[in-house]
């Protein structure tokens, strides 16, 4: 029997309730497989910081290095909420930036997947979507824009600025556009390389080094496309995309507008892979206005499951049989209130009752 140990940051808002939802199912997996997963829960984000003063304690550190790997949820709090905490102890810059440098997991897989039968979830029109949406956003996740040299200061005219440093070497480069490269190796060998060449000097240094690199992957077509085209794009014509690379903020950015174009932001798991460890995150915040309400979308915390049996355990037929479940309940008409249509039929179903049906498909299946 395979052990492992994955530990827990359920975070704030709604993080909470969606991570109940994925212990649920981690326990149906083992039940129609020969695996144990022991959790171990840790504090993170502004929870962290009121009981302990810091959005990353040491402990949390401590037991996502003993972990196989780490399940997170969501954190930040409401506006009014945030102003408690000082701006440089946020749990963004104090909790998840640190944990994502810590766990160098600079590899972060978005995927934008959107099977036909739910087209109706989206806002694009159907002769649009087609076929459906699969897209693979590759965003890098540990260097760019926002962990460069920051500053805030005042000029001699009295004048208070702002810098913030896009910053690159050559190795955080390759190392990323290898994973893409390979990533199209496995898809349909078509990798989409997203940068602003035109303005950003960071960009002409990646599309260097993909020059000098592409050549060992004879089998991917390499399209560029500039960053503001390709926002464009993913609402003009989604299907030309199948793996897109890109820097930080540009991933941060155009994965949400995957989840738009989806038509929820419910709809994004992602995987954050380093060299030795990984974590799973759902690509949306914490929702503050709904949380405790039951009535979040767990899919993209179910999906993160699913990725991190799949990326980090090697379970592709568990991580596949979670996303069929989830995709039954929506074919099925059950719905949470982020992804209710006008004119198809709603079984609106509570957070509870989503993680319950998928845990209930899983455990039979
Ligand atoms: C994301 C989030 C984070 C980011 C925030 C919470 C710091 O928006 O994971 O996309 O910008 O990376
Ligand atoms: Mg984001």
């Amino acid at each position: 029997m395979n052990r492992y140990k994955i530990a827990l940051l359920a975070g704030d808002g709604i993080g909470p309730e969606i991570m109940q939802q994925a212990e649920k199912v981690l326990k149906a997996v083992e039940t129609r497989s020969d695996v144990k997963f022991d959790l171990t829960p840790a504090l993170f984000g502004a929870a962290a910081w009121f009981e302990t003063g810091h959005s990353l304690p040491q402990e949390t550190i401590d037991i996502c290095d003993q972990s196989d790997a780490i399940l997170k949820g969501t954190i930040g709090l409401n506006h009014e909420d945030t102003q408690k905490i000082p701006v440089e102890e946020r749990p963004e810059r104090a909790g998840l930036l640190p944990l994502r440098k810590h766990l160098d997991t600079y590899a972060n897989f978005r995927p934008v997947y959107l099977p036909a039968g739910l087209k109706h979830f989206s806002p694009l029109k159907p002769e649009i979507i087609g076929d459906g949406i699969d897209i693979m956003i590759i965003r890098e996740l540990v260097g760019g824009l926002y962990f460069g040299e920051k500053k805030l200061g005042v000029d001699e005219h009295g004048q208070r600025y702002a810098v913030e440093t896009l910053e690159y070497t050559e190795q955080q480069i390759e190392r990323i556009l290898r994973v893409a490269l390979e990533t199209a190796q496995k898809r349909k060998g078509v990798l989409h390389n997203i940068h602003k060449s035109n303005v950003l000097k960071s960009s002409v240094l990646w599309n260097e080094i993909l020059g000098e690199i592409a050549g060992e992957y004879p089998d991917v077509r390499i399209e560029h496309m500039l960053v503001d085209a390709a926002a464009t794009y993913l609402c003009l014509n989604p299907g030309q995309f199948d793996v897109m690379v890109m820097e930080n903020m540009m991933g941060d950015i155009l994965s949400d507008q995957g989840g738009g174009i989806l038509g929820s932001l419910g709809l994004m798991p992602s995987a954050c892979i380093g060299p030795n460890k990984a974590y799973y995150e759902p690509s949306h915040g914490s929702a503050p206005d709904i949380a405790g309400q039951n009535v979040a979308n767990p899919y993209s915390m179910l999906g993160s499951v699913a990725m991190m049996l799949e990326y980090s355990f090697g379970m592709k037929d568990q991580s596949k049989a979670i996303f069929d479940a989830m995709e039954a309940l929506f074919v099925e008409g059950f719905t949470t209130p982020d992804l209710v249509q006008p004119e198809v039929e709603n079984r609106m179903i509570s957070t509870d009752e989503f993680g319950d049906k998928v845990a209930k498909a899983i455990s039979k299946s």
